[in-house]
């Protein structure tokens, strides 16, 4: 899709989309057309059920004295909350409603409109994004789609005082947008197009936007002592890879701090933003199998990892002012002759031993290498985790929501709200002792499973033994990293659901000015 922007003027010719308010109030734009239509929007509003209420649209094909092929009448709902969200919403929905009618191009006009918190550019730029966002498709694999069949739309337009200022703004969000698109990809590609090793190169390419990519294979995780991380890949017939991801953008691109860390301690505020991602390319759950219905969405159990991809290209794309680590461990959980057994106990990096029960709880026990390779090497400042890690948040939250787990509370609340802020919710669980006390082991330090119950906070109480006294929080996103029915800005299908948020995250709090 293209995006432009040009100062407020209603096209003579093709595709118009205007706004309605609430209870049927003409905005500016639907006013003028209404004029030169000679009434004729206000009469095809009242023939219909159409009150302007925010989701609702009427569509007016050739309508007569307008010249244009088709107007789309859109609902804002109420001025006062119209707010960013309200506006990339907004945006989705036109591109929903145009992009299979068989028009290439349209022109969207956006009003000053009294009452509504953005300014016209910010409303055009947030409506262009969220557009952008719903306009995302992974179809490379359907052959037979006949062109008319496929959306036709390429190109919005959409007019606005300070058109200038709004391009400039959406020249940032679709940077944003690429980086959702990147993860969007990787989690709906099948497990034999992306395994550990393809998907590491997928990540090497974010070196073309000037983030520093490692990757290490099996004997260098071996001679490190990553025996968590590389138990769960063995039955495989694919390479485990760590990939460390490294965008300085504070520090400046050019001397990336190689070795790392200063050598301060962790979380006094000098090392970088770290985001560690689960990257579980195929989850068959190794020799605890899983049954077979359903086990192909166990494709995209690499979403944290693809999460971190795509918010490295968001934070490289955009040239963020941070120094940002990402770092995704990938494996495929496979049962094999060299598979992992129920009962094996295996030491970590951290030199903790794991007795491993239950050989589908493998998140954790990636996560748990990689967590503590990145508190160890980087000294970071603050770790988010991202992971599709528990089918329990699921019953918990269902899929409205990813569970927030953390041991600090500033660091917790501020992603809550820009979770809140970018549409991407998160509701905080507990943590502590007497959960902890569950993944007590007879045979080892710990073991990889608790009891029936809580088991997406056994989970987390596990991670948080291999991040020392790091501000950490893991966000527990098995609940939305898919999505089965099309949202606002979000097609079925891969998610990206944390690219935005993390973007926002550290937009608000970590990016020097
Ligand atoms: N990848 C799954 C969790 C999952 C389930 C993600 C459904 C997305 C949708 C994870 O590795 C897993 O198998 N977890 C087990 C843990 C259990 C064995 C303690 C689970 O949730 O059942
Ligand atoms: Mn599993
Ligand atoms: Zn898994």
């Amino acid at each position: 899709m293209k995006f432009t922007f040009t100062a407020p003027k209603l096209p003579e010719t093709g595709v118009l989309v205007v706004g309605v308010l609430d209870d049927r109030k003409l905005t500016p734009s639907a006013k003028a057309l209404d004029d030169r239509m000679k009434g004729g929007l206000v009469r095809a509003i009242k023939a219909s059920r159409f009150r302007g209420k925010k989701e609702q649209t009427l569509t007016l094909l050739a309508p007569a004295d307008s010249g244009l092929d088709r107007v789309l009448a859109v609902g804002l709902g109420k001025p006062d909350a119209l707010n960013t969200l309200a506006a990339q919403a907004t945006g989705g929905l036109i591109y929903a409603a145009l992009a299979g009618t068989g028009s290439a191009a349209a022109t969207v006009a956006v009003d000053v409109l009294e009452g509504c918190p953005l300014e016209p550019a910010v409303a055009a730029a947030e409506m262009a994004f969220g557009a952008h966002l719903r306009s995302y498709r992974f179809d490379k694999y359907r052959t037979k789609v006949k062109p008319e069949d496929k959306p036709a739309l390429k190109t919005l337009t959409l007019t606005c005082a300070a058109a200038a200022r709004a391009r400039t703004l959406y020249g940032q969000r679709a940077k944003v947008a690429d980086g959702v698109f990147l993860t969007r990809d990787l989690v709906s590609e099948p497990a034999n197009v992306i395994y550990p090793e393809s998907l590491a190169a997928a990540a090497k390419g974010l070196t073309k936007l000037g983030v520093k990519v490692e990757v290490l294979g099996e004997a260098q995780m071996r001679k490190l002592g990553m025996n968590a991380l590389l138990g769960v890949g063995q039955g495989s017939a694919r390479e485990s890879q760590l990939v460390v991801m490294q965008w300085n953008g504070a520090s400046g691109t050019g001397k990336a701090k190689a070795k790392g860390a200063k050598k301060g301690k962790a979380g006094k505020g000098d090392g970088p933003l770290a985001f560690i991602g689960k990257g579980v390319t195929f989850d068959t759950g190794g020799i605890s199998i899983k049954p077979s219905a359903g086990m192909e969405d166990m494709k995209w159990d690499m979403g944290g990892a693809g999460v971190v991809i795509g918010l490295m290209k968001a934070l490289a794309g955009r040239k963020a002012k941070v120094d940002a680590v990402g770092i995704v461990g990938l494996v495929e959980n496979m049962p094999s002759g060299k598979a992992q057994r129920p009962g094996d106990i295996v030491t970590s990096l951290s030199g903790q031993t794991i007795e491993v029960l239950n050989t589908d709880a493998e998140g954790r026990l990636v996560l748990a290498d990689a967590l503590w390779y990145c508190k160890d090497r980087f000294k970071p400042r603050l770790m988010v985790d991202l992971a599709t890690l528990t089918g329990a948040i699921i019953i918990s939250l269902g899929n409205e929501r990813a569970g927030l787990f953390s041991n600090n509370d500033e660091l917790a609340e501020r992603l809550f709200a820009a979770g809140d802020s970018v549409g991407e919710l998160l509701w905080r669980m507990p943590l502590g002792e007497a959960y902890d006390k569950l993944i007590k082991s007879d045979a080892a330090d710990m073991k990889n499973i608790g009891n029936r119950g809580a088991g997406s906070i056994t989970a987390a109480q596990f991670l948080k033994r291999f991040v020392g006294d790091v501000p950490w929080a893991h966000l527990d996103i098995a609940g939305v990293a898919w999505s089965k029915a099309d949202k606002p800005t979000v097609p079925k299908g891969g998610t990206a659901y944390g690219v935005r948020l993390l973007d926002r995250f550290v937009a608000d709090h970590y990016e020097s000015k």
